[in-house]
């Protein structure tokens, strides 16, 4: 079935120039660029994204990255392209991430209070929704 995921490419990805790397391998893998849009987060947004994360212990320090610069939000379209964009992201954690995978070849582990791991991608078709609502209110 077709369906929409909705991507960023996170700050630490941005200023490593690594948004087009991102963009080849979800075009390379077949999957239809829908909408793609370089914006600033705000703190509101993130709120709202990150729902299920407010009150956790890295939820302050991942706010600051996340409004540390510019994040690409694409929104995807293909069969299963939910499942299909997170096995190509990898694994939160970039040191065990699986090499041939986004955050397993690009992103490593620094010595952070949070994880930079390049990409986010909605974990389900009701995160997917939700999201690219949040993030393309015209769609
Ligand atoms: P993502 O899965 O896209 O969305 C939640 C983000 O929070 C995650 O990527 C990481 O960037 C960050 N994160 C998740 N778990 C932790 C953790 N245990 N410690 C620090 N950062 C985390």
């Amino acid at each position: 079935m077709t369906e929409r995921t909705l991507i960023l490419v996170k700050p630490d990805g941005v200023k490593r120039a690594l948004s087009g790397e991102v963009l080849r391998r979800i075009e390379a893998k077949g999957y239809t660029l829908v909408a793609v849009e370089l914006k600033h987060a705000t703190p509101e947004l993130l709120a709202e994204h990150y729902a299920e994360h407010v009150g956790k212990p890295f939820y302050a320090p991942l706010v600051d990255f996340m409004l540390s610069g510019p994040v690409l939000a694409v929104v995807a379209e293909g069969e299963r392209v939910i499942e299909g964009f997170r096995s190509l992201a990898g694994t939160t954690d970039p040191t065990t991430a699986a090499p041939g995978t986004i955050r397993g070849d690009l992103a490593r582990t620094w010595d952070l209070p949070v994880i930079q791991n390049i990409v986010h991608g909605s974990d389900s078709p009701e995160s997917a929704d939700r999201e690219i609502g949040i993030w393309f209110p015209a769609l």
